[in-house]
C-alpha cells in the first residue's frame, strides 16, 4: 500500500547496527507498525519499513548491513549510525531523472530500478543534492 503525492516524503532511511534493537525503539517508543521486511543479499542490506498505525504519513526505513562490504557498513564505518537517505514520491520517475540528467546532476541510478515493495526507484548522488542521498520513488497508479 502506498500513498503520498508528488514531492511528499515517502520514507526516511536510517542506517543501524542492530535492526532488532532499532525496531523495538520505533515500535515501542514511537508506536510505528512494521509494514514490510526485506533482505536484499546482493546489496548487503536487511530492511524494515515502519509506518504510523493508519499506514498514512511518512515511513521510517531501518537498514542494517548483512556483511562488511555492504554500502550500509561503509556508511556506518565512515559516519556512524544515522540518517542514510530521504525518499520522495514522484509522479513520473523517468521524467524526474531526465530533468536531473539535463541539469548535469550525478545519478547513482541512470534508469529506474525495482526497489522495496515493487516500486520503481532511483538514487541521486549526494554531491548533487546538498550532501543528502536522495531516493525517488514513483507513485503507483493502480
Ligand atoms: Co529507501
Amino acid at each position: 500500500m502506498t500513498d503520498g503525492e508528488n514531492g511528499s516524503v515517502y520514507h526516511i532511511a536510517i542506517a543501524v547496527k542492530n535492526l532488532e534493537e532499532a525496531e523495538k525503539l520505533y515500535t515501542k517508543a514511537v508506536g510505528l507498525k512494521v509494514t514490510h521486511r526485506e533482505t536484499v543479499e546482493d546489496q548487503g542490506v536487511k530492511a524494515v519499513m515502519l509506518k504510523p498505525e493508519s499506514k498514512e504519513g511518512t515511513a521510517i526505513e531501518l537498514l542494517e548491513p548483512t556483511n562488511d562490504n555492504s554500502p550500509i557498513s561503509k556508511f556506518i564505518e565512515k559516519k556512524g549510525e544515522g540518517i542514510h537517505h530521504i525518499c520522495f514520491y514522484v509522479d513520473d520517475l523517468e521524467a524526474s531523472l531526465k530533468v536531473l540528467k539535463d541539469e548535469g546532476m550525478r545519478l547513482i541510478d541512470e534508469e529506474p530500478r525495482i526497489g522495496a515493495d515493487n516500486m520503481k526507484v532511483a538514487f541521486v548522488h549526494p554531491k548533487s543534492f546538498n550532501g543528502v542521498l536522495v531516493e525517488l520513488a514513483e507513485i503507483k497508479k493502480d
